[in-house]
Formats: C-alpha cells, sequence, structure tokens
C-alpha cells in the first residue's frame, strides 16, 4: 500500500493531520504529487518535510518560484512572491536556505511505479494542465490524455478536486466511492487525489489516496483549520482571502 499526497501548500498542520493518519492506516510509504509550497504560511518547514521522502514531484507552484509565473492571478503572485521571500530570508543560514532551493531543483516531473503514472497535472502537461470535472464530457481531450497513460492508473492533483476519471468518460466524486476504485484488468482510470493544504470541492478537510497496485482509496482527514488560517493573517504579506477559502474548502 502506498499513500499518494498532493498540494500540501505549506499548511502544516493539515500536512501533520494526513501523515498521522497514513501511520495509523500502517502505510509506510508516501509519495507527493507536487505543489509543496505556495498559498501557505509554512514553506519552509514543509520542504524540509518531504526532503528524502521515496518521491516528490515538481508541482506548478514549484516551477513558478525557480522560473516564471506567467499563468498566475495576482493573488497567487502575491502569495508567490512571499513565498520566495521565506525562501530566501536572511535571517536563516545561508546553508540551509541553499539546501531548501535544492530540495525544490531535485523534484520530479513525473514518476512511475508498477502500477501508476504519477504526475502533478496531467500526462500531457506534467506541471501546468488542470483537468476538470467538466472535462470528463470531452472526449478528445480525454482520449489523448489517457493515450498517455502506460499504467493502469495516473495519479494527479492540481485541481484540488477529487475525484475519478473514467476512459469511457465521466467523473465521480469520493462520496461515490465508498468501496474504493478497483481497476479490471485491461483497463485505466485517472484520479485525482484531491489537496491536502487547501481542498476545493466544499469539503475544507484534507484529502488524499491509498493505492494498492489494484484498488484506490480516497481518504479526508480533519485538521486545526483555525490554526492555519490564523498562521496566514499574521504571516505580514499573505492575502487575508487564502485564510478564508481554508475553512470553506473553496
Ligand atoms: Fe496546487
Amino acid at each position: 500500500m502506498i499513500a499518494l499526497i498532493s498540494d500540501l501548500h505549506s499548511n502544516m498542520e493539515a500536512i501533520r493531520a494526513v501523515l498521522a493518519d497514513i501511520e495509523r492506516r500502517g502505510v509506510e510509504r508516501v509519495i507527493c504529487l507536487g505543489d509543496v509550497i505556495g498559498y501557505g504560511p509554512e514553506p519552509r518547514a514543509a520542504l524540509k518535510l518531504v526532503d528524502g521522502w521515496e518521491a516528490c514531484l515538481r508541482g506548478n507552484h514549484e516551477e513558478a518560484v525557480l522560473h516564471v509565473a506567467d499563468d498566475f492571478n495576482e493573488k497567487a503572485k502575491t502569495a508567490l512572491d512571499w513565498t520566495r521571500n521565506q525562501l530566501n530570508d536572511s535571517a536563516v543560514p545561508k546553508e540551509e536556505r541553499y539546501a531548501l532551493w535544492a530540495i525544490i531543483d531535485r523534484m520530479l516531473v513525473e514518476h512511475r511505479l508498477d502500477s501508476a503514472l504519477l504526475v502533478h497535472g496531467s500526462p500531457r502537461d506534467p506541471i501546468r494542465e488542470y483537468i476538470l470535472p467538466r472535462d470528463a464530457q470531452d472526449a478528445k481531450m480525454m482520449g489523448a490524455i489517457f493515450e498517455l497513460i502506460d499504467r493502469k492508473a495516473c495519479f494527479v492533483g492540481h485541481s484540488h478536486v477529487p475525484g475519478v476519471y473514467a476512459r469511457s468518460g465521466g467523473f465521480r466524486p469520493p462520496s461515490e466511492c465508498a468501496d474504493g476504485v478497483r481497476v479490471a484488468e485491461g483497463d485505466k482510470v485517472l484520479i485525482n487525489v484531491g489537496s491536502v493544504g487547501q481542498p476545493r470541492d466544499g469539503d475544507c478537510r484534507a484529502s488524499y489516496v491509498t493505492w494498492d497496485g489494484e484498488t484506490a482509496f480516497f481518504h479526508r482527514v480533519e485538521y486545526d483549520v483555525e490554526a492555519t488560517a490564523q498562521k496566514i493573517l499574521r504571516a505580514n504579506g499573505l492575502p487575508r482571502y487564502l485564510a478564508e477559502r481554508l475553512k470553506v474548502g473553496r
């Protein structure tokens, strides 16, 4: 069994709650599908935590902090600049700052297990492309994406909306997958694992998935949303809206 988590977004309360839940289930392997940083109040702590994991993918927020953020809106850009300043904070020892940038630089664009392809966005554009529930009706788009899935499952993050995209079309939210998502022999499935640190499906609890090579299970974990929201408000530079959205999961 392996736990697949994504979009941690510097939210240490959510990350710790999810890791405790994973440990409680006896799951020892954890892979992160990207966006460790961005939006949230503790980017340095989040990066240190994922360092040394089996694999951690590069999300669009890591790509943006390293290179350009052309596709970011104003609020996201403000948060990105704040995050970059945290990583470059001269109050932090130089060696520690270099180590943080090296962790980001080492992140993988894609990763394969025997049974699954892992990317942040989509197999076509691993870092930036969004696959949203409405795209499930776009047979051309989904056909092109499934064509690139060379395993029985593809796990993604990025949209912060968990659910299952079937090869035959259609999207199912986790509420319709209570018994798990079993991939039949010869079939393929694309699964969004949701977001740990900034869920956007109307449920403020942290989201993640476990996978045993045949069946995927969605999990939700309560965490201290108020504590993270307060840290965002005290961060001196992060937009207030980032604290408010955590409480409603949007
Ligand atoms: Fe994200």
